[in-house]
């Protein structure tokens, strides 16, 4: 991957645009996985590269979704995607999405990484003035790095998800913009942030 493909950088990972060939192999196995997918809507379905093919399409020129692919700044390899959904652009709102589907990068902070780029990209670049996200309530270490940047819990949808014979309840949470301005100075990921968003 060439480094002019990097759009926004963190301390570990960066994030670059999508392309065609990264809904192929490795996202297939990474949707397939059940450890991976295990609080996510995704998964219930067998997926294949045409079916994420077809995803990708749909998703092209999308004036409401917005993927980018999380790259680990080391050796540039693809480990997960993120994005900004269901964008509404008179409220000035959108849902946080992640998915990191390389299990050997869990648990080193990339997951928060993302989510604070991609809310100070949301808030700061698009001028949204609220970010916010679903979580399964299972979903602990999700739901934790929530907490940390910020984000305040909605409310909850009862027995919203059916997994696994069992159902769990959707946490809805987000950050509003007056809330990220305060909250962001006590992310360590902020000085990053600054310099390249010049804010
Ligand atoms: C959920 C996900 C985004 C988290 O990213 P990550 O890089 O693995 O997580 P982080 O390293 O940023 O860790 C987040 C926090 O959870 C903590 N954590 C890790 N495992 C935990 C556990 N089993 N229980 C409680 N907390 C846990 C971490 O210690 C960290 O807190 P800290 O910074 O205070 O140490 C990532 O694992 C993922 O994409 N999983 C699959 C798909 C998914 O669940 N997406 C989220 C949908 S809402």
């Amino acid at each position: 991957m060439k480094t002019t493909d990097i759009y926004l950088e963190g301390k570990s990972i960066f994030l670059r645009s999508m392309q065609p060939q990264d809904f192929g192999e490795p996202m297939v196995r990474w949707v397939n996985d059940r450890e991976v997918t295990k609080y996510l809507y995704r998964g219930t379905f067998p997926a294949n590269a045409q079916s994420l093919q077809d995803e990708f399409h749909n998703m092209k020129g999308s004036m409401t979704d917005l993927q980018f692919a999380i790259c680990l700044k080391e050796n540039s390899q693809y480990i997960g995607v993120t994005g900004l959904h269901n964008i509404n652009w008179i409220a000035r709102n959108g849902e946080f999405r992640i998915l990191i589907g390389e299990k050997s990068a869990w648990n080193k902070g990339a997951g928060t990484e993302v989510l604070q780029l991609m809310t100070s990209y949301a808030i700061d670049i698009l001028n949204f003035n609220k970010v916010y996200l679903g979580v399964n309530e299972a979903n602990v270490k999700a739901h934790k790095s929530y907490l940390k940047a910020g984000f305040k819990e909605e409310g909850r949808s009862r027995q919203e998800i059916f997994r696994n014979g069992k159902y769990f309840d959707a946490v809805r949470m987000s950050l509003l913009k007056g809330e990220y301005l305060e909250a962001r100075t006590s992310w360590p990921l902020w000085e990053t942030i600054q310099k390249q968003l010049s804010v």
